[in-house]
């Protein structure tokens, strides 16, 4: 019998409208435009004002929707990764099922994993299609880390932004689609990167946010530099076993697609496995670290922009709190 094999069908994503540069964010904390693009690669990101985490995941959903011209009737799984829900229940994902009108019935339910969350939720979905249970499942991955953040400690909040991105994965018997993936976890360094559960999503940004916010506690704590260790030394592994399991050597890839959470951590990988500029996609000058919403949103601009063509290798990974890690391999 033939296999099934999990295959992107249609890409999209969606930002908030308001963009804040590192000019804006020197009003706020003691930094400047020089130390953040040099340190981390980031000029800008979007912040969520009137936007909600459902809102992003719903646009990303429908865009993804359309590109694969399948109907809401045609999926029959929705999982969604996210740390940053508008609600602790219901899911993310059941509201995107009743607004984008996926039957009711149809499982749907948000998967936390931090950065690694879409990816996390690929693999969930990708099992799902290969136990013939499943033939079309949207996977989406949406956080609004602006919800988080302590606009007074330059340290962390100039690192994050907010924005979505989704997939349809449908069910195939052809050799294109996903040919590895893997996921994993390490909860004895959870501390290394953590957000407390408190008064998230109460305080936005505002510029005089940190005046009234002495002990902000439902904030992101990040052990910066030891963070930044382990996600080269991990995610180095974690790309040679998505290529392991997809029986392909480093120039097979077409495209590496990584988690955008710091340019220099992407240019170790991309050093690690020799690939030329071409061959690594980065757009965390725009968009700074979405965390789950940070590949998918890459993945999108990657396709619009005909960086993958029909036969092309694509790899993903992605490393976060948890910790958390995962990596894919795929067929376009
Ligand atoms: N502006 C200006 N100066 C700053 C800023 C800022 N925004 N932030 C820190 N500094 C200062 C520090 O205070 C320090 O000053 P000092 O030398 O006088 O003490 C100096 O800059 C150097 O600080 P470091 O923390 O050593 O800087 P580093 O080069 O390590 O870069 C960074 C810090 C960007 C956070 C880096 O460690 C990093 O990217 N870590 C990984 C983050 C990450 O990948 N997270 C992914 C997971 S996210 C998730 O899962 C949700």
């Amino acid at each position: 019998m033939t296999k099934l094999i999990g295959k992107i069908s249609g890409c999209g994503s969606s930002v908030p409208k308001l963009v804040v540069t590192n000019d804006d964010l020197k009003k706020v904390v003691d930094t400047n435009h020089e130390w953040i693009s040099t340190r981390t690669g980031i000029s800008e990101r979007r912040i969520a004002t009137t936007e909600s985490a459902e809102d992003l995941a719903f646009k990303a959903a429908k865009d993804a929707l359309d590109a694969s011209s399948l109907s809401p009737s045609d999926i029959d799984l929705i999982v969604v990764g996210t740390v940053t829900p508008d609600m602790a229940f219901p899911s993310t994902a059941c509201l995107v099922q009743t607004r984008l009108g996926v039957p009711s019935g149809v499982p749907a339910f948000d998967v936390s994993a931090a950065c690694s969350g879409f990816l996390y939720a690929l693999d969930i979905a990708d099992k799902y299609i290969k136990s013939g249970s499943v033939k079309h499942a949207l996977v989406i991955g949406v956080d609004l880390f602006s919800r988080l953040l302590d606009w007074s400690d330059r340290s962390t909040c100039v690192l994050f932004g907010d924005g979505a991105g989704a997939v349809v994965l449908s069910s195939s018997k052809g050799s294109s689609g996903l040919l590895s993936s893997y996921i994993h976890s390490d909860g004895r360094h959870w501390e290394m990167l953590y957000a407390p559960m408190g008064e998230a999503g109460k305080v936005p940004f505002v510029k005089e946010a940190h005046k009234h916010r002495a002990h902000p506690k439902h904030c992101v704590k990040m052990n910066g530099n030891e963070v930044f260790k382990l996600a080269v030394r991990t995610m180095g592994k974690a790309i040679q076993e998505a290529l392991d399991g997809a029986g392909l050597k480093p120039e097979d890839v077409s495209l590496l697609i990584p988690h955008q959470a710091n340019i220099r951590i992407i240019s170790a990988m991309q050093d690690r496995l020799k690939l030329p500029d071409e061959k690594v996609f980065s757009n965390i000058d725009k968009y700074g670290n979405t965390s789950a919403g940070s590949i998918p949103l890459a993945l999108a601009e990657a396709v619009t922009s005909g960086r993958v063509k029909k036969g092309d290798i694509v790899l993903f990974v992605a490393f976060g709190g948890g910790l958390t890690w995962a990596s894919a391999a795929v067929r376009w």
